[in-house]
């Protein structure tokens, strides 16, 4: 049987995975593309580091290039994250005509342009099946089995930690710091985290399959992004009280009659009845509405070793087969198709709202706050004052009806300006998928 060599750069949480995955399965792999796949050498930062997996040291070197440029390696998978060193080593693999795989969605979404036009340049390919939702093969689903579609909305929850953090606050009212310190034990986090809880991980995933849905590149600074860093144990109650659950989700939508699409990423109400709003812990979940196809749920875990290496092994099983036949580009990384295609800035896009305020308990201040909104236009669909002291601070809840952000954002300042309102209202987005 054929067998290909290949290059790990990266022996952590997905490195390690991949290893002990090859080990595990790599015969019923081979048995299926008809190549076996060999861990020839293992690039990582520290050879004295303590490894939970053992790797033979006899595989490892500290200097990625003594692996790239191996000429008996074929194929690289590179496991290290950030956007300088890995893109340095995806850079060199590609111009030695060796094919890559990847699981890095940060240097994709900064530098994805750059790197499929090298692929194309020297003849090769880069696959990323593990840069979004983990385990979930949703690059493959929206590459080819929904090629015949037009994607008209995409939701999804694509951070696990996040998904794991909101899931434990709202079911054992746990403690945001506590959470995020097991989330980083499991080996879901990124480093620093914060690429995690302030939505830029989750931004760099949505970018990637609102460029795949819509075809044209969406760059990370278009993406609007609002991580879950503010939500608190108070906004997860009363939105549990009106029949909701906040999830961080990532939206990708096109309004009919517009080229226009709505690439976001923000903490989200969504309806208990909705299927989103039990996807819970690290499992991430994206709900795909095509044209033809109608509404599809995939499911899956969403971060972690070893659904992680699930995916690199099924690009791997990808890379392998398209080096045995000497198909070059019989499914190019990315296929640009909607080149007029733009991203809306958020003032357009339109939304319903959840707002808390804490305000001072006195007559008139509703009907102020109302006609605020009213004078803007925005209905309000429902309120919530639980009952206090009057001239004590409350908090008062709001659930509005549809309106632009531009529009409820500056209805808000008003109100954060009023002398009954006490501190920063919170307002966050609400989702019923229609
Ligand atoms: P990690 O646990 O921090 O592992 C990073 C590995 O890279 C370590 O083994 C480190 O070596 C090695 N490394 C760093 N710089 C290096 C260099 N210059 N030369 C050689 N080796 C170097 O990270 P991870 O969680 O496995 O994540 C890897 C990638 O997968 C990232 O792009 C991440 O976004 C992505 N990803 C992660 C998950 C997940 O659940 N963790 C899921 C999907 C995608 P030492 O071990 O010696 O420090
Ligand atoms: N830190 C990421 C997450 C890893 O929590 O979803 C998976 O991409």
């Amino acid at each position: 049987m054929q067998q290909v060599n290949l290059g790990i750069i990266g022996g952590g949480t997905v490195g390690s995975g991949v290893y002990e995955a090859l080990a595990r399965n790599g015969s019923l792999l081979a048995s299926r593309i008809g190549a076996n796949v060999k861990v020839h050498r293992v690039a990582v930062r520290d050879l004295k580091k303590k490894r939970a997996t053992a790797i033979p040291a006899s595989l490892l070197t500290t200097d990625w290039r003594e692996v790239v440029f191996d000429p008996n390696v074929q194929l690289i998978a590179e496991l290290i994250g950030g956007t300088t060193t890995a893109r340095e080593i995806i850079l060199a693999a590609l111009k030695l005509g060796k094919p890559v795989v990847t699981a890095n969605k940060a240097l994709l979404s900064a530098h994805g342009e750059e790197l499929f036009a090298a692929a194309k340049k020297y003849g090769t390919n880069l696959y990323y099946e593990a840069s979004v939702c983990g385990g979930i093969p949703i690059i493959k689903s929206l590459r080819e089995g929904f090629v015949g579609n037009r994607i008209n909305a995409l939701y999804g929850i694509v951070n696990g930690t996040c998904n794991y953090i909101l899931t434990r606050m709202k079911l054992e009212g746990a403690d945001f710091g506590a959470v995020l310190a097991d989330a980083q034990k499991l080996g879901y986090a990124e480093t620093p985290p914060d690429l995690d809880i302030d939505g830029h991980d989750a931004a760099h995933k949505i970018g990637i399959l609102a460029s795949l849905a819509h075809g044209f590149w969406v760059k990370p600074k278009k993406v609007f992004v609002d991580g879950i860093r503010h939500v608190s144990a108070l906004d997860i109650k009363y939105a549990g009280e009106l029949g909701y659950t906040i999830k961080l989700i990532g939206t990708v939508k096109k309004s009919e009659n517009s080229s226009r699409v709505q690439v976001s990423v923000y903490p989200t109400l969504v309806p208990n009845s909705h299927v989103l709003a039990s996807v819970n812990g690290v499992f991430n979940a994206v709900f795909v509405r095509g044209d033809i196809v109608g509404d599809s749920l995939f499911y899956g875990r969403g971060a972690g070793k070893d659904a992680t290496a699930s995916s690199v092994l099924s690009d791997i099983g990808d890379a392998v087969l398209d080096l045995k036949t000497g198909i070059k580009n019989r499914l190019p990384a990315f296929v640009p198709h909607e080149r007029a295609g733009a991203v809306a800035p958020i003032s357009e896009v339109v939304s319903q709202y959840f707002v808390r305020l804490n305000v001072v308990d006195k007559p008139g201040v509703l009907a102020k706050i109302a006609t605020i909104f009213g004078q803007a236009n925005i209905g309000i669909s429902s309120v919530i004052q639980p009952e206090g002291e009057e001239g004590e601070s409350v908090p008062l809840i709001f659930m509005l009806h549809y309106a632009t952000n531009g529009v409820a954002a500056k209805a808000l300042a008003k109100i954060a300006n009023l002398p009954t309102v006490k501190g920063k209202p919170v307002m966050i987005r609400v989702e019923n998928f229609e």
